[in-house]
């Protein structure tokens, strides 16, 4: 399946159950242009996969070098995308060569960073391993890295040439990575309503397998399905205006979640408390329909910390600014509006979500 992802300089994300090398090579081939890529993984991903790639630029000969770093959000520094530069510049890369990230959303916004800002930028391709980078952190451009304490705090927007998701990857990931990439896709179910929603509803985790009405899902339907609304909101608002903002549903109070559980709650299983959380607040709408979900996972629905830690988190959150947070509320499936929730608001807030 094969998305076009219309940004200003746009790019086709390719969604595959199975691909064969010789697939992958022509896809590479057709985006690349030196003669060097440099492959940056971590130590965590399969080393099939890394291999995968390699043999696939091999046959159209590439020179293929390796940059593997030790997995986990703490491999996100800038120390990772100057030791990326290191070796870039020892093996001579110039502006037409181009680097490969094989991994998760940390290899993704690392290798991205490092080659949005090699040289004023050369190109590069996602090669998504996780559910989470397939269905939303391989598209869309946002690459950066972590610094002193803060998330994300430094970074660039600059968009990939060409996203190759295999979705055969996910086989290996552990529950808790897998749930992380479904809490997203809950997400992209709430913001396109319709078919997507009710596919949603009747996902089901067992024996860590996806199943979608009982049956083993379609994952490369089922991603290819996120990647298009991802691509469709990122044409219409490349650099975050306010379009780009309904991403961002269930990620204040998930933001805050994830935090306060000092990273020991997966990002995506905090994005389902947080979309939760964030309808008891407003209203209640698809509440019941959101923990009914939750439960379908395997997910506690509640957010488990009270409204004064919940508060705190997240008037330090990066995203918050001025005098308050901007929410994203659903009023329904496929509808949504941005929300100005005032600090003083929230602080006088109390009990639990
Ligand atoms: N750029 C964006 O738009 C964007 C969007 C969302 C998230 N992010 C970022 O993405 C990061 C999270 O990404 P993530 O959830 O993919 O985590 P991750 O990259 O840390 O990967 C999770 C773990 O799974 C391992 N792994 C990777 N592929 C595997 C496979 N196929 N089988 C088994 N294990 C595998 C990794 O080695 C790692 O240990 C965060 O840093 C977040 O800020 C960026
Ligand atoms: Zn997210």
């Amino acid at each position: 399946m094969r998305i076009s992802v219309e940004t200003s300089v746009p790019y086709d994300a390719v969604v595959w159950e199975n691909p064969t090398e010789a697939d992958a090579a022509d896809e590479l081939s057709a985006v690349l242009r030196g003669k060097k890529v440099l492959a940056v993984s971590d130590s965590g991903v399969p080393r099939a996969a890394l291999d995968f790639v390699t043999s696939a630029l091999n046959r159209k000969g590439f020179e293929v070098f390796h940059y593997i770093f030790p997995a986990g959000e703490g491999s996100k520094t800038l120390a990772t995308v100057s030791d990326i530069y290191a070796h870039l510049l020892k093996f001579g890369f110039n502006r037409e060569d181009a680097v490969v990230a094989v991994g998760g959303g940390v290899v993704g916004d690392v290798a991205g960073f490092a080659a949005a800002t090699w040289m004023r930028g050369i190109r590069y391709v996602q090669f998504p391993t996780t559910l989470l980078a397939a269905v939303d952190s391989s598209v869309g451009g946002k690459t950066g890295v972590d610094f002193g304490g803060g998330k994300n705090l430094v970074g660039a927007f600059c968009q990939p040439c060409l996203v190759l998701a295999d979705t055969r990857l996910f086989s290996t990931l552990p529950e808790r990575e897998l749930l992380s990439g479904l809490g997203e896709i809950v997400k992209y179910g709430v913001l396109a309503g319709g078919n997507l929603w009710q596919t949603v509803r009747g996902l089901r985790v067992e024996n860590g397998k996806v199943l979608s009405g009982g049956q083993p899902a379609d994952m490369a339907d089922l991603v290819a399905r996120c990647v298009s609304i991802k691509a469709e909101v990122v044409k219409r608002d490349e650099k975050e205006g306010n379009i780009r903002k309904f991403l961002n549903f269930g990620h204040t109070f998930g933001h805050a979640a994830e935090s306060l559980s000092h990273f020991t709650l997966a990002h995506g299983v905090c994005v389902m408390k947080g979309m939760i959380a964030v309808q008891k607040l407003s209203g209640g709408a698809l509440v019941p329909e959101l923990e009914a979900i939750a439960a379908n996972l395997g997910v506690d629905p509640a957010i488990g910390f009270d409204m004064k830690e919940l508060a705190a988190a997240v008037r330090a959150d990066k995203k918050a600014s001025g005098d308050g947070v901007t929410l994203v509320v659903a009023e329904s499936a496929g509808r949504l509006r941005l929300e100005h929730l005032p600090f003083a608001r929230l602080e006088q807030m109390t009990g639990t979500l």
